[in-house]
């Protein structure tokens, strides 16, 4: 008999509902929330209620695009956090209330261990390839950055973090400085490829053993840019793409060497990337060379499955259907774990 798995995402500012059969994705739609845009950021408020007047229709389409009717699934999956506590309460909510109704059941999906399962996300349409264990995964996010080993599809040991600042907050907050909105990410990204990543030098913190820090090179860009502008006031817009190519091109540099180091620790050459920061073209480029040269044997995630989505919600709870790993009706969201 197949398992069909109704997934759900609300944990940040993206509705997002997918359908997963075996393994294989049938569908998996964002909806995303253009209301943040002219406030520089996500709020929270705003995002909750969105999510609220997205979730039905999205997951309607969900399973239109699927082919499948709602009496077809097997389980809800839901994200169950770290996120936005009145974006997490909207998604689990109407999971409980769906798996109440339809008596089928209820599994809670932990975000960022879902971040690193889309690697074994399957597709009908592509030739599937999908890391053996264990594997090397580096996390990197808006609020996270971790090296992961995956044992299995379900058990994981943290064992690199950031003590501070999550390398996509390193973007972030450096972009604002340049005057970008939010996210700045993937302006970076993309003003980054026009420059010369060797014509500024940012500083690279000392951290011991495979953990991070961004918050030192986020203030030693600050007052970079303070001096400069101080001779300059039009310094940044005359710089910006070889800013961009050297503050992307420091961040990669210190991802990719506690990447290496991991890898050497831990004798583990199956490797991969994943979180919204994976998108990123000089991280992509970078772990790719890394590979040639060390026989590593890489995963990078498509676009769509790097930043939030319900798919990879979706693959994570096939594999806690398959132990049997179920949620009671009395569960809660939780902001943190
Ligand atoms: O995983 P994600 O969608 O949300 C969290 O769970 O945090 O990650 C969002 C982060 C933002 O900081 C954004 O600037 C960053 O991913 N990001 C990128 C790129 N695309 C998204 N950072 C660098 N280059 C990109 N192309
Ligand atoms: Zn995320």
């Amino acid at each position: 008999m197949p398992v069909t798995i109704l997934a759900i995402e609300s944990s940040c500012d993206d509705t997002s509902v997918a359908v997963i059969r075996d393994g294989y994705i049938l569908s998996n739609l964002i909806a995303n929330q253009g209301v943040h845009l002219s406030f520089g950021g996500v709020v929270p408020e705003l995002a909750s209620r969105a999510h609220q007047a997205n979730i039905v229709p999205v997951t309607d389409q969900a399973l239109k695009k699927a082919g499948v009717q709602i009496s077809d699934i097997d389980a809800v999956a839901f994200t169950r956090g770290p996120g936005l506590l009145g974006s997490l309460l909207v998604g689990t909510s109407f999971a409980k209330g769906l798996a109440l109704a339809m008596s089928i059941p209820l599994i809670e999906v932990n975000h960022l261990q879902a971040h690193i399962l889309v690697h074994f996300i399957l597709d009908k349409n592509k030739e599937n390839r999908i890391p053996s264990f264990p594997f090397l995964c580096l996390l990197v996010s808006g609020g996270h950055t971790q090296i992961i080993v995956m044992k299995n599809h379900l058990e994981i040991e943290i064992i690199g973090n950031t003590i501070d600042d999550a390398a996509g907050e390193a973007f972030d907050k450096c972009g604002k400085l340049m005057g970008f909105g939010y996210p700045a990410g993937p302006a970076i990204d993309e003003l980054a490829g026009l420059g010369n990543p060797y014509t500024f030098h940012f500083s690279k913190p000392y951290v011991k053993d495979l953990d991070f820090s961004f918050s030192g090179l986020k203030t030693s860009f600050l007052y970079f840019l303070r001096d400069r502008l101080k001779g300059e006031n039009d310094f940044i817009e005359k710089n910006k793409t070889d800013l961009c190519a050297s503050l992307q091109h420091t961040i990669v540099s210190i991802l990719m060497s506690k990447l290496i180091k991991a890898s050497e620790k831990t004798r583990i050459t199956e490797i991969g990337i994943a979180g919204g920061v994976s998108a990123n073209s000089g991280l992509r480029k970078a772990i790719t060379a890394e590979a040639v040269k060390r026989n590593w044997s890489i995963f990078i995630p498509p676009l769509v499955y790097t930043t939030d989505n319900a798919a990879m919600i979706g693959i994570t709870g096939y594999y806690k259907y398959l132990r049997g790993d179920f949620t009671d009706q009395d569960v809660a969201p939780v902001a943190r774990f």
